[in-house]
């Protein structure tokens, strides 16, 4: 299937045919900052977040708990960012705890995740006295409170449960059915023995339950079931071992658009129908409501970035296919070969052409790589700028370094200032730790 491109919002066209971003030519961007290169617009991840913000406050009052989640993109500038757009920070290892450690962000803010957590995380998280932990089961439960005795500490937490809700998305970013690694299954009654069990250990709070059906989910319906099932647990905590929890935390999930046919609702429409189910549930049940909490990470900044390459060979195989090569790939973007993503994109400084030329985008690491086959794009030559949407999420942060490539810089841009947030790796970072 073929498509055009569609602009993102931070992104317009300048007189002379480029794109700018943030109010900067993407051409003069590529040239001062180098490519491959992550491009994200400040003013579009701060307005996402103030729109999450508003809305949790809106349903919830003081009650209500953003958090960003830190695997779709962190570093420390991000830290500071979600610091001073009052959300907390859900962390999911020791690498992203001590990111947020080091950018002075708020520990009783951060939640901590993680199907494996080791010992030493945990002792980390205790010690510096993180906001609450999310335990994914009885091994980490037991763990956790032989820590928190250890350190003579009381250690706020939540229980992860699946509540066994079908999320429609990609296979591999389900996470709420009961043939998923992470948490406590609630059909089975492991949830609420776990809730039993951790609700009369000593060095520990059990504060709430938490959940997360999976990621780019444009279906209300599963959040509203999993936030009903959820309640229902809480229920029965209540009422069969007299436990009240008071804490809700339902995760992060919501879709956005990649390509012009991608529809997503808007996350207020999200965030009321699951307010709705919530009252109307609490209400049946005779439960008191509970904080609620969120945990969005693609909505905050995924539409935000844009990943600009130079176009190197272009190779048509007559009769076959032309093949555009940039100087990135999968080590700057794994989700085409992950989860086949598909990407909107366009030749950056020809935005005045028509985009009627068929090609297949490659990357440059040695196997298939690619960025997107059969894409309808401006006539393309060598040294002309290709740039990626909606590529703020899952990118910087899933970059690795196959083929011993440097990871490229971030730029955060905005009212037309660009300021780097995370530096280009140079060959010596690539060999940095090579003994
Ligand atoms: N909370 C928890 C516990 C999570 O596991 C996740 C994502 C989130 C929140 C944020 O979800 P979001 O709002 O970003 O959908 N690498 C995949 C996505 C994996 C998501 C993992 N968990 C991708 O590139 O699509």
């Amino acid at each position: 299937m073929t498509f055009k491109s569609f602009l993102p919002e931070c992104a317009g066209i300048s007189d002379n045919g480029n794109l700018h971003l943030g109010g900067i030519d993407a051409v003069e961007l590529a040239e001062r900052f180098g490519t491959p290169l992550y491009v994200m617009d400040e003013n579009e991840i701060r307005k996402n977040a103030q729109r999450f913000v508003k809305s949790i406050h809106e349903h919830y009052g003081g009650r209500g708990m953003v958090s960003f989640a830190s695997k779709a993109f962190l570093c420390k500038e991000m830290c500071r960012l979600a610091e001073s757009e009052g959300m907390g920070l859900d962390v999911v290892s020791a690498g992203e705890l001590y990111t947020a450690m080091e950018a002075g962000f708020p520990m009783e803010r951060v939640t901590f995740h993680g199907n494996n957590k080791t010992p030493e995380e945990l002792a980390c998280a205790v010690s510096n006295k993180v906001g609450s932990i999310v335990v994914d089961n009885t091994f980490e439960l037991h763990m956790l409170e032989e820590i928190a005795k250890a350190a003579d500490e009381t250690v706020k937490i939540m229980l992860r449960v699946k509540p066994g809700v079908e999320a429609h998305t990609h296979e591999l970013i389900k996470t709420g059915g009961i043939d998923s690694k992470f948490g406590f299954a609630v059909e089975t009654g492991e949830a609420l023995a776990a809730i039993a069990e951790a609700s009369g250990m000593k060095h520990i709070e059990l504060a709430g339950i938490h959940c997360h059906i999976g990621s780019q989910i444009f279906d209300m319906e599963p959040f509203q079931l999993a936030a009903k099932v959820m309640l229902e647990l809480m229920h029965e905590a209540k009422t069969i071992l007299g436990t009240e929890l008071s804490e809700l935390v339902l995760g992060g999930g919501f879709g956005i658009q990649y390509l012009p046919e991608d529809n997503p609702a808007p996350l207020e429409k999200y965030m009321e129908s699951v307010a709705e189910t919530i009252k109307e549930t609490c209400e049946r049940l005779e439960l008191t409501p509970p904080a609620v909490g969120i945990e969005p990470g693609r909505a905050v900044v995924g539409p935000a970035g844009i990943t600009l390459y130079k176009v190197g060979a272009v190779k048509d195989i007559p009769g076959v296919r032309t093949y555009v090569t940039v100087d990135g790939g999968m080590t700057d973007n794994p989700r085409p070969a992950l989860y086949g993503a598909r990407y909107s994109m366009t030749v950056a400084n020809k935005m005045n052409l028509p985009q009627d030329k068929l090609y297949t985008v490659s990357g440059r690491c040695c196997e298939t790589d690619q960025l997107g086959a059969n894409i309808l794009l401006q006539e393309i030559n060598v040294g002309d700028m290709l740039a990626v949407f909606g590529t703020g999420a899952y990118h910087y942060s899933m970059a690795s370094n196959y083929n011993r490539l440097p990871k490229p810089a971030v730029v955060f841009v905005k009212d037309g200032e660009a300021r780097v947030v995370v530096r280009r790796e140079t060959l010596e970072d690539v060999i940095r730790n090579d003994v």
